[in-house]
């Protein structure tokens, strides 16, 4: 028997209705169609609109979507873990409140926050515990409500975000396939150039913060930038190297949707063709941890047994990382 690996057996995802494109955007910050969709490639973003909804709301429809699916109950499920850099409050953790809106009640739950890369830490440090044996059923939810801190007068932000919350569920696979590798990085030092300067422990909310509209996404674009191309890049590299895969190789990249020109330089560097590259970023924007579980939902039915897919993302903290997979089904 082989060695026990985690592998992903269902997807969920959750996409609120509204739709905010680039013609609404134009009226309310100084931007225009042209110069998003050049820039970033985006055309329009989900919203979650409603008085008390959070992350948690979505991350819930995402789940139910994935135990249908899979056909099994929330009381299957052992352990949970949301990624979030938006969660419903500050404590408790939104997994739980995941838990406790689905029915999860066998489980233990909590959050990881690497902003944009929170999916792939997650997934990683959920497959620790199937590679155990003693978890079955563990669920990765990735999920953001990034319009609840984008500040709707900064135009260099506000036209990159979007809302949603996709879901996979983890089992025990020895038969080879499942999450093979993972490098996953980070560097405090490029913490000031993409963050939420106050509401924590070291600003706490105050007038002051709020009249300083210090509780929204704060970016310094180009410096980011600059550090995602090569951080992504380097680091989708390195996995391929040392798992001795070429580009014909790789079935699949999923990269993470933050800028349309970060991909395409992740891609040409991996040296995989267009079609292999999964990207929605046009209808969705960044949506921070939903966006590689989003696009493995969307593009569930393409994959096949055994397909080798890479899972990269960049994000604030520094954070990033690479994710070898060999899936483990065909969809019928
Ligand atoms: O997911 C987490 C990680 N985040 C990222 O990976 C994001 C990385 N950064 C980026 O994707 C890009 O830096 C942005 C899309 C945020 C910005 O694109 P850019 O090509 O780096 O633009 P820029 O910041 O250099 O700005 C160029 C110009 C500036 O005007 P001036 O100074 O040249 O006159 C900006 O003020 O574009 C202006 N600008 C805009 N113009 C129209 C900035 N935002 C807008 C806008 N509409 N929305």
């Amino acid at each position: 028997m082989q060695k026990i690996r985690a592998s992903i057996t269902a997807i969920g995802a959750c996409l609120p209705d509204y739709i905010l494109d680039n013609t609404e955007l134009e009226k309310m910050v100084d931007t225009n169609n042209e110069w998003i969709l050049s820039r970033t490639g985006i055309s329009e973003r989900r919203i979650l609109k409603g008085e008390g909804m959070g992350t948690s709301e979505m991350g819930a429809g995402a789940v139910r979507m994935l135990l249908e699916k899979r056909g099994i109950t929330a009381e299957d499920i052992d352990l949970i873990i949301c990624a979030t850099t938006t969660p419903d409050h500050q404590f408790p953790a939104t997994a739980n409140i995941i838990a406790d809106k689905v029915g999860i009640k066998n489980a233990f739950g909590f959050d990881i926050n690497a902003a944009c890369s929170g999916f792939l830490f997650s997934l990683t440090t959920a497959s620790q515990f199937i590679e155990t044996g003693k978890y079955k059923k563990v669920i990765v939810v990735g999920g953001d409500k990034m319009s609840s801190i984008v500040d709707y007068t900064d135009r260099t932000t506000c036209v990159l975000f979007g809302d949603a919350a996709a879901a996979v569920l983890l089992e025990p696979d020895t038969e080879g396939f499942g999450i093979q590798d993972s490098i996953l990085k980070s560097d405090g030092a490029g913490r000031t150039f993409l963050r939420q300067k106050a509401g924590g422990s070291a600003y706490p909310a105050s007038m002051e913060t709020v009249m300083n509209r210090e509780h929204y996404v704060y970016q310094e674009g180009q410096t980011v930038f600059k550090f995602a191309v090569k951080g992504m890049a380097d680091v989708s590299a390195e996995i391929m190297e040392r798992n001795n895969l070429t580009g014909d190789d790789v079935a699949w990249l999923v990269p993470h949707q933050a800028n349309k020109r970060i991909i395409d330089a992740t891609r040409d560097r991996m040296g995989v063709s267009n079609d292999k590259v999964m990207m929605n970023i046009q209808r969705y924007g960044n949506t921070t941890n939903a966006t590689i579980p989003l696009c493995l939902f969307e593009w569930e039915k393409q994959l096949k047994k055994g397909d080798n897919i890479i899972l990269a993302a960049f994000g604030g903290g520094f954070t990033w990382g690479a994710t070898y997979i060999k899936w483990a089904y065909d969809t019928k």
